[in-house]
């Protein structure tokens, strides 16, 4: 039997290349070692947005619609929406019972969240009995589908950590060896900046999105920094300095074009306006195929929706599964 993993995003609506690189290309890879759930955290969004829930739906389907372009295969994988699975949250309670409070309370990336949202507007600043109990939830959508590893980024490794004691507990109070101790698939590929030199976020207004048009990013990429120290072509560069634009060529130039840039830059042969002009088309190039098929699944939402549907039903019938183990063990009525 493979071996199989779970990962989630929040329904941040369109994606962008952080997202890509960072995420959803590991995941296409992935898809085909291990039998897949990938699913839209849509619960973890109100963990912070349970007020703001105008576009809710709308981004759901962004996401989806971005995963589907880049070649996660409804075929192979099963792509669920987490509400739609509310086995979910049955899970959650028997998980919740059996955490003591300062395993949650000491979460770093919980630490961290409540100190943006402190810094945010007062009305907002409090914490809730659900963010609070994130770490469960988080460990519900794994533990579901029993999973034996969860590809995730280096910010969620604590949540993760949570998650193996959780089913550790699990298993030792209700003497099973039920569930697995997943572990996390760390992603070692290089991190894309945004267009300023700083982390790549939609908040942020750096990013380029996977749904951006040929046009629009070949602008956001003339924008890119560059090494500042230089004035005019013919001042001779220094690549490694150039913080955004030639990192941005290492990650979607071929060798030949990287090692060109990179000899022109130094030899004051290449203007930074030219090389961001060519960089933008190398981008595009990139993206064509995806985003011609983004466009595709615009232009068929339902049948975005029936994945979406398809996907969750399966999702359910193995949620059902470990549900009726667990209720048997806990000794539920
Ligand atoms: N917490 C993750 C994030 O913010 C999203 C997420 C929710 C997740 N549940 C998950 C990731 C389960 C992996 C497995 O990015
Ligand atoms: Fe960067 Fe290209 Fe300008 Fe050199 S020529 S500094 S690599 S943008």
């Amino acid at each position: 039997m493979k071996e199989r993993i779970v990962s989630g995003m929040r329904p941040t609506g369109k994606l962008h290349l952080g997202h890509y690189l960072g995420v959803i290309q590991n995941w296409t890879e992935l898809q085909h070692r291990y039998e897949s759930f990938f699913f839209v955290a849509d619960w973890h969004a109100l963990t912070t947005k349970y007020d703001k829930t105008e576009t809710l739906k709308e981004d759901v389907l962004d996401v989806v619609i971005d995963w589907l372009a880049s070649g996660i295969d409804p075929e192979i994988s099963t792509i669920y929406v987490q509400s739609l699975v509310p086995e979910i949250a049955e899970l959650n309670v028997y998980l919740g019972m059996i955490t003591p409070q300062n395993w949650v309370e000491r979460d770093p990336c919980l630490k961290d969240m409540v100190k943006i949202l402190r810094s945010k507007d007062s009305q907002d600043s409090q914490m809730s009995y659900g963010l609070l109990g994130y770490p469960v939830l988080m460990s519900a959508d794994i533990m579901m589908m029993n999973a034996t590893h969860v590809p995730v980024g280096i910010d969620q490794v604590a949540h993760i950590e949570i998650t193996r004691d959780i089913a550790r507990r699990f298993n030792h109070i209700y003497k099973t060896d039920f569930f697995n101790e997943p572990k996390p698939l760390l992603n070692h590929c290089s991190l894309i900046c945004g267009l300023d030199g700083n982390k790549m976020g939609k908040s942020f207004q750096n990013d380029i999105k996977i749904s951006d048009t040929d046009e629009v990013t070949a602008k956001k990429v003339m924008s890119a920094i560059t090494d500042r120290s230089r004035m005019r072509k013919t001042d001779l560069g220094h690549p490694d300095q150039c913080e955004v634009a030639f990192k941005y060529w290492e990650i979607f130039g071929t060798h030949e074009q990287i090692e060109t840039v990179k000899c022109e830059c130094e030899k004051g042969e290449r203007g930074c306006a030219d090389c961001k002009r060519q960089l933008g088309a190398v981008i595009n190039e990139k993206l064509h195929e995806i985003r011609e098929k983004r466009r595709y699944y615009e232009t068929n939402i339902d049948e975005v929706k029936d994945i979406l549907n398809e996907g969750s039903k399966r999702a359910s019938i193995e949620a059902q599964k470990t549900l009726e183990e667990v209720r048997q063990l806990v000794k539920m009525y």
